[in-house]
């Protein structure tokens, strides 16, 4: 009874994040692989990260501690689904979901990105990477934690803050499939005081000026690790 009126609370919840890319409550996320539990998910996810080459190409091997749910008011990222360009022109709404129940529930400043390495072309990503969205001061949401429904509802309102706006995929004709990736980032030293985080000078090779350079070196250079990461895949209608 309980979990249906959650169930119930939490689509009125999604439909209304629709509104504003604001960070929103607890949706009911099936997570990849979740029916394995915590670890199934992990490695799931991970082989799905390699099977894909954004490991070792994007980010390094990381120990996944959340759940990155990234839901555009028609689309939803799923770990390597193909999306229509069209649909994912407004900023998604993000959710990071803690699996593990009894962690610490940290108050650490989360980030998260959205990178393209497939910039113009996989095959001659010579633009890569083309930096899409970095947003900070994003909500970490407990998956078993049902008591907190009213202070999340709170919470929906809150923003995120954009350090880079988010800019559509817009993947150019006869380019074929680029990999849109999603990082969610916290700071490497777990502190949990306020980060002034740098904006990159450009998208593309997010300042850097140098071919497959991106999301790695940024998040280097401001003291953040990998802690979540989910990726669609989008291509041209022409091609
Ligand atoms: C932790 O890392 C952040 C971001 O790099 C830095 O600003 C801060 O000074 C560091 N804090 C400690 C205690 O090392």
């Amino acid at each position: 009874m309980v979990a249906m009126a959650l169930r119930l609370a939490v689509c009125a919840l999604a439909s209304l994040a629709v509104a504003s890319p604001s960070v929103i409550g607890a949706e009911q996320q099936q997570p990849l692989g979740s029916v394995d539990g915590q670890h199934g998910t992990t490695k799931a996810l991970i082989s799905e990260l390699k099977k894909a080459e954004i490991i070792p190409t994007v980010i390094d091997v990381f120990t996944p501690l959340l759940t990155v749910s990234i839901v555009w008011e028609k689309a939803t990222a799923d770990v390597g689904n193909t999306l229509d360009p069209a649909k994912l022109q407004e900023a998604p709404s993000v959710q990071l979901i803690d699996q593990s129940p009894d962690a610490s529930s940290s108050t650490v400043q989360l980030t998260i990105a959205l990178t393209d390495p497939d910039a113009p072309s996989r095959d001659e990503p010579e633009w890569s990477e083309i930096c899409h969205w970095i947003a900070t001061g994003v909500h970490r949401t407990d998956a078993d934690d049902a008591d907190e429904l009213s202070s999340r509802l709170s919470k929906s309102k809150t923003k995120v803050k954009d350090i880079m706006p988010y800019k559509p995929p817009g993947p150019p004709p006869k380019t074929g499939k680029h990999r849109y990736v999603f990082v969610a980032l916290a700071p490497k030293n777990g502190t949990t005081e306020k980060l002034s985080l740098s904006k990159p000078g450009d998208r593309q090779h997010w300042g850097y000026g140098e071919e497959g350079v991106g999301l790695r070196k940024w998040a280097g250079e401001n003291g953040l690790e990998v802690v979540g990461a989910n990726f669609i895949y989008a291509q041209n209608e022409k091609q």
